[in-house]
């Protein structure tokens, strides 16, 4: 862990003592799970394509001790908020941040799995709402401490597909699985190629030594995130049952190539004819940008990461009018080798890879760019890639 996560880590660790008292002292762990990026490959993973994630600096703390009785005592630090609940009422309450967690446990009990009580407070540095997976974070990271605590025998595949499947069933969004298999998986300085229908995934070194991912948060939290995400979804499925008519192989998107798609053009209407579009090339765009990665061609790997830009801008429609600014204002800085939005869309950040030497006057400028457009100081998160979810060894 860099010292500044320490840091983060030690004071959730210190509010956790104001709130329960040293009683526990013996029996408390902290675990750590980060939030993640993405260099390209975007809503491919609900259509069983691949992505190429990676997790970050950022991210989520639980300091957690088991209890006698069977009482759930969570206690955000960030919010200085509490939420108590027993494990034989998993009500959901109106308040929205105790879902992420009481899901987990509703999950643990859906496969027949005992838990007792806990105690935690948690915490960290992932910005909500920016499109660094704060949610699939906060999922992994409990689900991981209880399966520790609680002796539950699960591998890390089960810990993302539980996690995945609370934010489905409990939380309510339809997310893919992306966000958490990259907080769980995460790896130094590498980022991941997952193929989603297999679960297949391949490690490739990220070269950080002449440039930097920076991170531009439009502070856009779109309250249609969820509901056009699911729309989306819908959209590619209708696209797939036309498909599948001509060709009984096509099961998703991922079995389809943009030459099929363009045949069934008409048939699909413009509306899901675009989304098609983007999906299959979006898919085969993955694959050709990891071949880049391996040759070391960053520069074209960038103009990928544009191409993904304009297609979810224009073609899948997920963008919005500050992504689409702060990201026309990179097009003629030849500091930048690709930027574009980053994770489901309406708001939240672009992605920026960015030549080192020529970063800080990138920040400057973007910031200025923004202020003056919008009114906005804008945040810029220069991120590292560091490993998945782990228990943490604190002093
Ligand atoms: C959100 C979802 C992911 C993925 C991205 C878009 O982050 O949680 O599963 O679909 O959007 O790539």
């Amino acid at each position: 862990m860099l010292t500044t996560e320490t840091d983060i880590a030690e004071g959730i660790q210190d509010k956790y003592f104001l709130k329960f008292g040293t009683a526990t002292r013996e029996t408390v762990r902290v675990f750590r799970s980060p939030g993640r990026i993405n260099l390209i490959g975007e809503h491919t993973d609900y259509n069983n394509g691949f992505v190429l994630p990676a997790s970050v600096d950022k991210a989520v703390y639980f300091v957690i001790a088991p209890r006698e009785d069977d009482q759930v005592i969570l206690y955000a630090a960030d919010l200085d908020q509490t939420y108590a609940f027993s494990l034989d009422d998993l009500s959901k309450p109106e308040k929205s941040w105790p879902h992420y967690q009481i899901g987990i446990v509703e999950q643990i009990q859906k496969k027949g799995l005992k838990i007792g009580g806990f105690q935690a407070a948690f915490g960290g540095n992932v910005p909500v709402g920016a499109g660094l997976s704060s949610s699939a974070a906060l999922e992994c990271c409990l689900l991981f401490a209880l399966n520790e605590i609680y002796g539950l025998n699960l591998d890390r595949f089960s810990i993302v597909k539980m996690s995945q499947k609370s934010e489905n069933e409990y939380v309510g969004v339809q997310c893919g699985i992306m966000d958490q298999f990259a907080s769980a998986f995460g790896k130094e300085e590498s980022v991941i190629r997952l193929d989603c229908r297999s679960l297949e995934y391949e490690y490739f070194p990220f070269p950080m030594d002449d440039y930097l991912i920076v991170l531009c948060d439009t502070m856009v939290k779109h309250s249609l995130a969820s509901s056009e995400y699911n729309t989306r979804r819908q959209e590619c499925e209708k696209g797939t049952a036309i498909l599948q008519q001509y060709d009984a192989n096509v099961l998703s998107l991922r079995d389809a190539t943009p030459a099929l798609v363009e045949e069934h053009q008409d048939e699909m209407g413009d509306v899901v004819y675009r989304r098609c579009k983007f999906i299959t090339e979006e898919i085969q765009r993955v694959q050709d940008a990891c071949d880049l990665l391996v040759q070391g061609n960053l520069p074209d790997f960038g103009k990928k990461m544009y191409d993904t830009h304009f297609g979810l801008q224009d073609e899948y429609e997920v963008s919005c009018p500050e992504l689409d600014f702060l990201v026309a204002q990179t097009l003629d800085d030849d500091s930048v080798l690709g930027a574009r939005m980053m994770g489901g869309g309406f708001g939240g950040c672009t992605i920026n890879l960015v030549k080192k030497e020529g970063v800080d006057a990138f920040e400057a400028k973007m910031k200025q760019a923004y202020l003056e457009k919008y009114q906005i100081d804008l945040p810029c998160y220069r991120v590292k890639i560091t490993d998945g979810t782990e228990e943490v060894a604190l002093a």
